[in-house]
């Protein structure tokens, strides 16, 4: 099988060598002229684009400014958390998916309001990025809010899977997090049957507040407002990669 292959092509848009299924909605509302404009002239120059390597890339790469690390966060939907960790850590280099695209053009006005200038976008699924992605290259990885797939028939689409989390587990250095959240019982459940069983992944919590409390470090995102404002109770799941050969 051949590796991905993501390029952009003469249209701007990322096309993609291998076909993987998205569940979820590629676009939403119609994008006002203003924030169309901004996916036109701004998109370009924060999109990643690479073609037909496999596990090779170094992420820091993508940046001008050699970073201290790298944190990828996956499924940013509007872009507050990745735009206010990028605004706050100048030094570090984020690189946001989002396959929706009302969500992309959010972050790209963030980014250009803000003027943050440590940020790329990858605007497709974050599984044609992360096979390309060098062994020991990402220092963060954040899953916030996924979407849930409760039924279990549905199971198979949950982001968090085994295989997923071998595929992370590569990508993340030695002492690297992982942060999950959710706000679905089923979720919450489900990664604490997948990611501390995982041989490479440890679960930090010590106590109750570990997991109730959204690291210090972070803001809300808009999923977990939408939460709390419906009474649903957030989780925090955060997991160190432990070291290799340890
Ligand atoms: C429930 S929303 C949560 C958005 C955001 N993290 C928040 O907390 O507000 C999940 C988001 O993940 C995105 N997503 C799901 N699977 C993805 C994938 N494989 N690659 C990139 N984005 C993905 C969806 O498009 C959606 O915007």
């Amino acid at each position: 099988m051949n590796p991905p292959s993501v390029a952009n092509g003469d249209s701007g848009e990322p096309e993609i060598g291998e076909r993987i299924h998205f569940y979820g909605r590629r676009k939403g509302k119609p994008l006002k002229a203003g924030r169309k404009s901004l996916l036109e002239t701004a998109l370009p120059r924060l999109r990643i684009a690479f073609e037909n390597i496999s596990q090779s890339i170094d992420p820091a790469c993508f940046f001008k400014k050699k970073p201290t690390s790298v944190r990828l966060e996956i499924g940013f939907g509007s872009g507050e958390h990745i735009a206010a960790q990028a605004a706050a850590n100048p030094d570090v280099a984020f690189i946001g998916c989002e396959v929706f695209l009302n969500g992309v053009a959010s972050l790209t006005r963030y980014v250009e309001e803000r003027r943050i200038t440590n940020l790329r976008i990858f605007d497709n699924d974050v599984r044609h990025l992360l096979p390309a992605l060098k062994d020991n290259s990402l220092a963060r990885v954040s899953l916030l809010f996924p979407d849930p797939w409760p039924k279990a028939r549905h199971a198979k689409r949950r982001f968090v899977s085994p295989a997923m989390l071998d595929d992370l587990a590569r990508v993340l250095v030695d002492g690297g997090e992982l942060r999950i959240a959710s706000d679905h019982p089923v979720y919450v459940e489900w990664t604490l049957l997948h990611a501390p069983r995982h041989p490479a992944f440890t679960w930090t919590a010590v106590g109750p507040e570990d997991w109730r409390i959204r690291p210090s470090d972070s803001v809300a995102t808009r999923y977990e407002e939408k939460a709390i404002a419906a009474g649903r109770t957030p989780t925090f799941l955060n997991f160190v990669r432990k070291a290799r050969g340890a």
